[in-house]
This record gives structure tokens, C-alpha cells and sequence, in this order.
């Protein structure tokens, strides 16, 4: 039901790539855009209270761009980093209002996604009049397709899961000459995702200042991984931030594509293969991003694995808070962290596990609840029917 490992190979290394100064650019690239809102930072103290630790601090991402997740971030930076190259231009140059008027004709983006991502780079695209095709793997919710396609995007339901998704996306954009705008790197292509990835750093930023704010600081920091991406842009800026000596981190995935929790027991990059069958659909993916790899390695304290009904009950306690605290309506994959935090403190099961953790009075745990209820059917069965409750 749930397992976790102590990190053997974390040396407390940060990346480069992934600071707060670069943190600083992609937030002033988001700025820019229309209807810009920091997300807000939700403390839950009877929460805390409940499971006895001093703050519970959820980023609800379901306010992001009115996108219900988190994923724009990566994708809109990729795309203006993408068309102030193609304009010979620093991206702080580029003004997305106008950049179409540049062009002789819109470029086209496409992409491989479980739904979020792809949401993103067609918003992306439509802002800034370009345009995207998105391709789904089969079983991909009909909300996301329509979603998609309501943003102006071609979207493709393909019969294979995730990552052979993803090889067709690839292969198709190669053919026709289009900008392949890819969550995930291999050996080749770094560059995008690495944008990506820093693009997600700004939900990183804004977490820090609203922390600031409360005068707060964190003690440890859950992050869910599909690749890994979204969890290595934010841990590198925590890590560059707080230092690694202050922070325990905890990433975690479904056990049905543990890849990096399989990769955190081996020290090197891990894939899982098959179906990949789990209700956290953003996190069903087999394959480790190697560009976000070393900075997990380097710098997370545990790897957890978990089954579907960890998260199912984290969305059930964020959609019926205790009195006091604020609800969040948080899906499959925006959930994992509080219902694995809500395993871990209250099951005797897991005392040991809390104890490793260093999980106490004293503990600020930091998380992000990525999406809302993106698949809206599936969240009323979880939340209102109890689907995925554990047995
Ligand atoms: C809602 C949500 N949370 C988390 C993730 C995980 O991101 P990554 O694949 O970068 O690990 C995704 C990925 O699509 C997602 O959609």
C-alpha cells in the first residue's frame, strides 16, 4: 500500500540549472501573461493539529490561469523561449501580445500528454496565436480531449500508453517540421524540457515569498513525479533556497510507475514498462526525465511508492476539511502527498516510517496539490462515492 526508502545517494549537490536565479526569470516571463495571479498558499492548522505537526501548507494549483493545474508553467516558457530563438531574441524581450505579428506564419507545437500538459501548450499557443497538436494515450479521460480541443488544439487519441505516446508525437513533428514541446528529456533532447521544467519553478518562487510572508519555513517538502520534472525544478530551487541540511524531501509516485522510487533504490535511472495502471494519470509515466534525475538523486531524502488509494483518500480529506481549515478540491495526482502525510501520521503501521521521516511538532510540511478535479467524473466517484477507498 505504501513504501518508502531512505535516499542512499543524496549528497546535497544543487543544479545550476535549477536555482533561484533562474527561478527569477521564469517568474517574470509568467508575469507578463494575461490574468497572471500568484496561486494561493492554503495553511491547514486543525489539520496539523489533527496529525501532529506545526504547519500543513498546501499550493493549490487548481487557480492556475483558470487551467485547473499546474502545467502552463512548463509549457508557456517553453514556447517563449522557443519563439524568442526562432526571433533571434532574449525572451525578456518577446511580448506575447505581439509576438504573432512577427511571424509570417504561427508555428506548430505538439506534444505527447495525460492531459495537463497538453492543456498547457495549447493554451500556450492559442495566447500567443501559434498553434498545437496534442497527442493522448489511449484510455485518456474524454474532459481532457474536449478541454484540448476547446483551446483551439488538433488532439490525437493514440492506442499505446504514455511513453510510446510520446515516441509518436515525436516522430510526427519530425516529419512535418513542427516544434516538438516534450515534459520529459532522453539522450538528444534536453533543452525544451529543461525550459519546461524551469517554467515550473515559478510555482516554487511564489510558495517561498507566501511562506516569507507567514514567517514560515519549511521542514520538509512532498513533491509527486511522473518523470520527475515538475519535482526537480521546484526541489532545486528549495534546495538552493533552504539549503538541504534544513529540508527533508520526500518524492513520491503510484506504485504502478514507481520509476523514480525504482531508480532512487538502484542510483541510476530505472524504467518501468506495461500499462502503467493508475488513477493518477499525471503520474503514470515509466520513465525517469534524465535532465531532472541527478537533482533528485542528489538532493531527495526518500522515494515513495504508492497505491491509488493513498491518493483517493488525500482528495476525500482536502474536499471535507475539518472545521477551520479551507477546502481544496485536489485530483489523482494533486493529492498523493497530504494522503500519503495522513498514512503515515495516523496508521501505527507507518510509526516507524513517520519517525525516519522526522515528522513532529516541529515539522512545516510544504506540498502542491497540482490540479483540481480535472477528470470531474472520476473525482465525484472518489470523493462523493468512496471509490478506491483502501480495502
Ligand atoms: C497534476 C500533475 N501533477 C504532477 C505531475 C508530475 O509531473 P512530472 O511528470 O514532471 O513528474 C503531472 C504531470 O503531468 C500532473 O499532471
Amino acid at each position: 500500500m505504501l513504501k518508502l526508502i531512505s535516499n542512499a545517494f543524496h549528497n546535497g549537490e544543487t543544479s545550476a540549472l535549477f536555482n533561484t536565479e533562474v527561478a527569477q526569470h521564469t517568474r517574470q516571463f509568467h508575469q507578463q501573461i494575461a490574468g497572471y495571479q500568484a496561486t494561493p498558499l492554503v495553511s491547514l492548522p486543525q489539520l496539523a493539529k489533527h496529525l501532529g505537526v506545526k504547519a500543513i501548507l498546501v499550493k493549490d494549483e487548481s487557480h492556475r490561469f483558470g487551467l485547473n493545474a499546474f502545467k502552463v508553467l512548463g509549457g508557456s516558457y517553453a514556447l517563449g523561449q522557443l519563439l524568442a530563438q526562432h526571433l533571434n531574441l532574449d525572451i525578456s524581450e518577446i511580448d506575447l501580445k505581439t509576438v504573432a505579428e512577427k511571424l509570417e506564419k504561427p508555428m506548430v507545437f505538439a506534444t505527447a500528454t495525460a492531459g495537463n500538459h497538453g492543456t498547457g501548450v495549447a493554451w500556450a499557443a492559442r495566447e500567443m496565436g501559434q498553434k498545437a497538436v496534442v497527442y493522448m494515450p489511449k484510455g485518456s479521460s474524454q474532459a481532457s480531449v474536449n478541454r484540448i480541443q476547446g483551446l483551439g488544439a488538433e488532439c490525437i487519441v493514440t492506442d499505446v500508453n504514455y511513453d510510446d505516446t510520446v515516441r509518436i508525437a515525436n516522430e510526427t513533428a519530425t516529419a512535418n517540421g513542427w516544434m516538438l514541446v516534450q515534459d520529459t528529456a532522453w539522450p538528444g533532447y534536453e533543452q525544451i524540457p529543461t525550459w519546461i521544467s524551469q517554467g515550473y519553478m515559478t510555482m516554487a518562487v511564489e510558495a517561498a515569498e507566501q511562506m516569507q510572508a507567514l514567517e514560515i519555513q519549511p521542514t520538509h517538502l512532498m513533491l509527486q513525479a511522473g518523470v520527475g520534472a515538475m519535482a526537480g525544478g521546484i526541489l532545486g530551487y528549495f534546495a538552493d533556497k533552504y539549503g538541504t541540511d534544513a529540508l527533508t524531501t520526500i518524492i513520491s509516485e503510484p506504485s504502478a510507475a514507481d520509476c523514480i522510487y525504482r531508480s532512487g533504490e538502484k542510483g541510476e535511472m530505472v524504467a518501468v514498462t506495461g500499462a502503467l495502471n493508475s488513477i493518477m494519470a499525471g503520474l503514470a509515466c515509466g520513465e525517469p526525465n534524465p535532465v531532472t534525475w541527478p537533482i533528485l538523486k542528489q538532493c531527495s531524502n526518500f522515494f515513495g511508492s504508492v497505491d491509488d488509494s493513498i491518493t483517493a483518500m488525500g482528495m476525500r480529506i482536502l474536499g471535507n476539511p475539518l472545521a477551520g481549515d479551507a477546502k481544496i478540491v485536489s485530483g489523482e495526482s494533486g493529492a498523493l502527498n497530504l494522503g500519503l502525510l495522513y498514512a503515515v501520521a495516523t496508521n501505527p503501521e507507518y510509526q516507524a516510517m513517520k519517525a525516519e521521516m522526522g515528522l513532529d511538532e516541529n515539522s512545516v510540511v510544504m506540498m502542491f496539490s497540482t490540479e483540481g478535479d480535472t477528470n470531474p467524473d472520476r473525482y465525484r466517484q472518489i470523493v462523493w462515492h468512496g471509490a478506491h477507498s483502501a480495502n
